[in-house]
């Protein structure tokens, strides 16, 4: 592309979205163009920033006619390499779109901007005496609208189901401009396909979304937490099993390992462990009460003594400590990444399989150099285990994510016998590309090429992500 060609392309995107909203500097293009993994090469021809539906709808219309990828960008807290721009492609970022609209208190929903981000949709929704139940760490600057395209999972999946559970309706920009609205409140309608679901998860490579409805619901009352220390990783499911079975409505199973709890307390500010002797991995577990009923913690953790599952547990007393003990959690990524090079998996498992997979885990992991650490965590109620390959900071960062990439190859080809996946929550996007099949039969993605096809012939639409 000429000089002249791409000073005529700029001018025109300044036309749709004014003169302050399109980026070309090289520098700020180098953080616009990429997520979280920050290993991809990136190099996208400009960013642009719609403040509307129409703008984006103009600026997609613009890209069509002119031959230029396009790149949906949200809060770039995806940890599949899905909002990565290396090929000179438009960045369209929905910074500028957060409107959130009144809460409907009659019929629960909220409709809101895809631009939003989670925190500020949570927010909204308990200022109305209401809840929004997707919640991740990342809520602060993720958007609802990356929230849909990677259909996000998150801590709460096990009580209120990912993304896709929260999703009433969506508007959507297609790959010709045409802008699509399914933004329905309805909570049912059976009027043949309901075609929002070939949206959500597609990771931006069937369209744009620019608003949506959401599902509210009444907030969560008597909410208690604990930290459990464990000895045996199955024990884990022991006390999954046990808490079901006395009967606890459980809003959150979370576990990591003591490597993972060590690297927290290293890196994030003001962490410290609860308990005086450290066990080798620890359960986040948080139960609802019945209103006016009685509590339900406590004779549940003397189960778990009983039942030998439990070394130590600790309840959070007041909100700080409630904070406090999920902040060990939710500090993992961050402190992670502040410890060293990191390679990021995030596979699931039908949860009674987890053991049997653990134990073939850790004969791999010991076959692994040994300057890669492997830290555990996850959504285990629900079955997502986040492996994370750790590398020092003062190694290579090319070499250590090669090194990790063939633990990795190896830990993916165990899953087609437990019909595992090998991407939970994060999604594909450039990162998992190769490892599809191991998740995917060849009819399936063939049927997904066909699909991407009919809604973008032309492949504008966030191009190479999930296949290319
Ligand atoms: P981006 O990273 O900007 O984009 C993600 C994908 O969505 C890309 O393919 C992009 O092209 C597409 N996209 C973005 N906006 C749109 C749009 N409006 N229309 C169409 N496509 C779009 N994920 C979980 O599932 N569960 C977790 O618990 C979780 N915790 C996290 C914790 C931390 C600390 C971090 C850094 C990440 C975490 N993530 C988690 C990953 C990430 O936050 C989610 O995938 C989130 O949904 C991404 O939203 P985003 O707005 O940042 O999307
Ligand atoms: C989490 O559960 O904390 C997220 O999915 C982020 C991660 O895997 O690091
Ligand atoms: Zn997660």
């Amino acid at each position: 592309m000429t000089n002249h060609e791409t000073s005529e392309i700029m001018t025109a995107l300044r036309k749709i979205v004014g003169e302050r909203h399109v980026v070309t500097d090289p520098a700020e293009l180098q953080v616009l163009g990429c997520d979280w993994t920050k290993i991809f090469f990136v190099d996208p021809l400009a960013a642009v920033f719609p403040a509307s539906t129409g703008e984006v709808a103009d600026v997609v219309k613009f890209c069509k006619e002119h031959g230029l990828g396009i790149v949906p960008s949200g809060g770039r807290t995806g940890l599949a390499g899905g909002a990565v721009a290396g090929n000179k492609e438009i960045v369209i970022s929905l910074k500028r779109m957060t409107r959130i609209d009144p809460v409907d208190r009659v019929g629960l929903t909220i409709q809101c901007e895809a631009g939003a981000t989670t925190q500020a949709v949570q927010e909204a929704a308990s200022a109305a005496g209401l809840f929004f139940a997707l919640d991740l760490a990342a809520k602060g600057s993720s958007h609802i609208g990356g929230n849909i395209a990677t259909n996000a999972g998150g801590l709460k999946l096990i009580r209120y189901g990912g993304m896709r559970e929260q999703v009433l309706g969506i508007e959507v920009v297609l790959p010709d401009g045409s802008i699509l609205d399914m933004n329905s409140r309805l909570r049912k309608n059976n009027t043949g396909y309901d075609l929002k679901h070939l949206f959500i998860g597609s990771e931006g490579t069937l369209g744009i979304v620019t608003r949506a409805t959401l599902r509210l619901m009444a907030k969560p009352r008597n909410v208690q937490l604990a930290c459990i220390a464990v000895r045996n990783f199955s024990d884990i499911t022991k006390i999954l099993t046990i808490a079901s079975m006395e009967g606890a409505t459980i809003t959150a199973f979370e576990f990591f390992t003591d490597v993972a709890h060590g690297i927290v307390l290293q890196h994030a500010q003001g962490a410290r462990t609860p308990f005086q002797q450290r066990a080798p991995f620890y359960v986040i577990l948080e139960v609802e009460d019945a209103v006016g009923g009685a509590s339900v913690m406590e004779p549940l953790l003397e189960k778990l003594y009983e039942n030998d599952v439990c070394i130590d547990a600790v309840i959070a007393q007041n909100s700080a400590q409630f904070k406090e003990l999920w902040s060990l959690r939710e500090n993992i990524t961050e402190s992670l990444s502040a410890h060293g090079h990191v390679r990021k998996n995030d596979i699931s498992l039908p949860v009674d399989m987890l053991d049997p997979f653990i134990r073939e885990l850790v004969d791999e992991v010991a076959k692994a150099p040994k300057d890669i650490e492997v830290v555990l965590f996850g959504h285990i109620g629900d079955g997502n285990l986040h492996i994370n390959y750790v590398g020092p900071k003062s190694g290579d960062k090319k070499q250590f994510q090669e090194a990790a990439r063939k633990v990795e190859e190896r830990i993916f080809s165990l899953l087609p016998k437990y019909k595992g996946s090998i991407s939970a929550e994060h999604g594909i996007g450039l990162l998992k590309k190769k490892d599809l099949k191991f998740s995917r039969s060849e009819a399936e993605i063939n049927l997904m090429r066909g699909l991407k096809k009919i809604v973008d012939p032309a492949g504008i639409m966030n191009p190479g992500k999930i296949f290319d």
